[in-house]
């Protein structure tokens, strides 16, 4: 069934396991997640970006997420909104059935300038005053995750989390953190430990001088019961991009978030961890595979077949990783 975000993240806290949070734009992702799911046993949060909105269309996008959950009754499903701008993007999220909702103050509406503590707290204290009111969960963020060129911490140039403002006033800083919650009453916050979106975010394996892991702990000190969060916390398989590049594709050397520091953030707190580019590198990386070995082909069951199936991998792998497989 669609059960409530607060209900899973409070048993995996409870418990003491993370649960992957996937981006989803389309029917294949969502049968390779729910797929994965059934077969290790693992609740699913599936999440809608702004950018999946504009490529399904939310009605479709709302619809993919529903058939999941009509042919998987057995499995508690949370249904997500990532990253919206404005209370009035949730709002309306809330409206067509969304059981988690998330405010991404960090940033103005712009999605690229940062934005003051004042107006971050005001947004997000507005989303849980009416989203609590009908019992949808609201995840907030504090900091600024990867570098600001490019909005919503996207980065494409290949380095990490640096920028005009330096590392350390990207962070989350555990007193704002602390404060943050007590002026917003938000479930969940999602923490700037500097990891970034995308497939960039580090140009070499990430030592605990960039991956911040240790903030992790200082936060969840001060806010033990408020579930952290971790965006762009893709690990980018070398065997994906290995796959791609063989096949036609020219994807430059770079590093993700190793699933160990993901698992020492889950020791420390961490309770949802969102993936959305490990999923496109093995569909990309299985699709470019097929359509080379299959010159003939044209029919895209064949490759997407294959892409389903890399992608359901990766899911399986990483809710065993993160133990929610299992929990179900
Ligand atoms: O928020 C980050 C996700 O990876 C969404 O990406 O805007 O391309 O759908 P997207
Ligand atoms: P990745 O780009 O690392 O998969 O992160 C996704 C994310 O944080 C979505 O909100
Ligand atoms: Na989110
Ligand atoms: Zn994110």
């Amino acid at each position: 069934p669609l059960v409530s975000m607060r209900q899973l993240l409070d048993h995996a806290a409870e418990n003491g396991y993370g649960i992957p949070a996937f981006n989803v734009n389309n029917l294949e992702q969502v049968q390779a997640i729910m797929e994965a799911a059934k077969e290790v046993d693992s609740p699913v949060i599936m999440q809608g970006s702004a950018g999946a909105r504009n490529y399904a269309g939310e009605p479709f996008l709302r619809h993919l997420i529903q058939a999941a959950v009509e042919q998987y009754p057995e499995i508690p499903i949370v249904m997500h909104q990532d990253h919206g701008a404005s209370p009035a993007v949730c709002q309306r999220s809330i409206r067509s059935g969304f059981t988690s909702v998330m405010m991404d103050g960090s940033l103005e509406a712009d999605g690229k300038t940062p934005a003051s503590y004042e107006y971050n707290a005001r947004v997000t204290g507005e989303v849980v005053k009416f989203a609590h009111a009908v019992g949808v969960t609201v995840e907030g963020e504090l900091g600024c995750l990867g570098s600001l060129e490019g909005g919503a911490g996207e980065k494409e140039d290949g380095h990490g989390a640096e920028g005009e403002l330096s590392m350390d006033q990207l962070l989350t800083d555990p007193e704002e953190a602390a404060q943050f919650v007590k002026d917003t009453h938000v479930d969940a916050l999602a923490v700037a430990i500097g990891t970034s979106h995308g497939a960039y975010k580090f140009t070499s394996k990430p030592t605990g001088e960039v991956l911040r892991i240790d903030r992790i702990k200082e936060i969840h000190e001060r806010i033990p019961d408020t579930h952290l969060v971790m965006h762009g916390s893709s690990s980018v398989p070398q065997e994906w991009l290995d796959i791609i590049n063989e096949h036609g594709g020219e994807i430059p050397e770079t590093y993700g978030v190793p699933v160990e520091e993901i698992q020492n953030g889950i020791k420390s707190g961490v309770r949802k961890v969102n993936v959305d580019t490990d999923i496109r590198l093995a569909m990309t990386g299985a699709a470019r595979k097929h359509l080379a070995e299959n010159k003939a082909n044209f029919d895209p069951r064949k490759f997407m077949i294959e892409a389903r199936k890399a992608a359901k991998q990766i899911c399986m792998d990483r809710y065993q990783q993160f133990g929610s497989a299992g929990q179900a």
